[in-house]
């Protein structure tokens, strides 16, 4: 999902319901303006978050969100459900409901899995972190039934053949961290992959943790369930 790009004349036609003619004349008459700029060439590219106003009357304004969340065990990671509450349920009363509308999931987690999520309406930020190019790790504690050993480690960063997708996973690092729990940390993310790779060797996981996506780690004074804004300066 990319931002879709479009053109300054053709969102003011649409918005404005006047013809591109007319949107030529508003230009000329200086009417129009993106960003506290007066708008001169019809072509101008725009995207959801240009601010635009027509005669000092803003016509759009998207704040772009960016969003950090402890996901409880028992939620899920969608935007709507009959079943369970999601994500978005857990958002503060800060958002209006267009806002939460306007929300994606930047690399969802399973039901039963807590920890770290991020959310956002702008798909370029999403697209970076979850793009397989930019291979960002993802960091999560594991609790496992039965013990670990060291064959665990080779077996992860050796990668495993997944028959139903074709595909072998990326290396994967884990550090045992004690004889039932491991951090394991993934640049990709197959559908159920920690538990199918723990599945191989016939072990389940009783618990799982995502703590951090990249350099965004889960606030440690953030209580479960809650969320909170993702400063600008701490995007990049
Ligand atoms: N791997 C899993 O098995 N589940 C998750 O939620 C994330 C990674």
């Amino acid at each position: 999902m990319s931002i879709s790009r479009a053109r300054l004349d053709r969102f003011i036609s649409e918005k404005c319901q006047v013809n591109r003619k007319a949107v030529r004349l508003l230009l000329a008459q200086k009417r129009i303006s993106v960003d506290n700029v007066i708008a001169t060439d019809i072509a101008q590219p725009i995207d959801k978050f240009s601010v635009i106003s027509f005669d000092d009357k803003i016509i759009q304004q998207h704040q772009a969100l960016y969003i950090m969340l402890y996901k409880p065990v028992g939620v899920v990671c969608a935007t709507k459900d009959k079943q369970h509450k999601t994500v978005i349920d857990l958002l503060s009363e800060l958002l209006t409901a267009d806002e939460k509308a306007s929300l994606h999931i930047v690399g969802r987690l399973d039901l039963n899995t807590s920890g770290l999520v991020l959310l956002t309406n702008d798909s370029r930020w999403s697209e970076q972190l979850t793009s397989p190019i930019n291979k960002v790790t993802k960091h999560y504690l594991v609790t496992l039934q039965e013990p670990l050993t060291n064959d665990y480690i080779k077996a992860f960063a050796k990668g495993m053949y997944f028959d139903y997708e074709k595909i072998t996973t990326k290396p994967v690092i884990l550090h045992i961290l004690s004889q039932y729990q491991a951090e394991v940390i993934l640049t990709e993310g197959r559908y159920h992959q920690i538990k199918r790779m723990f599945g191989r060797f016939n072990n389940p996981v009783t618990a799982l943790h995502r703590t951090s996506i990249g350099h965004f780690v889960l606030d440690k004074d953030l209580l479960v369930g809650e969320s909170q804004f993702i400063k600008l300066s701490d995007l990049l």
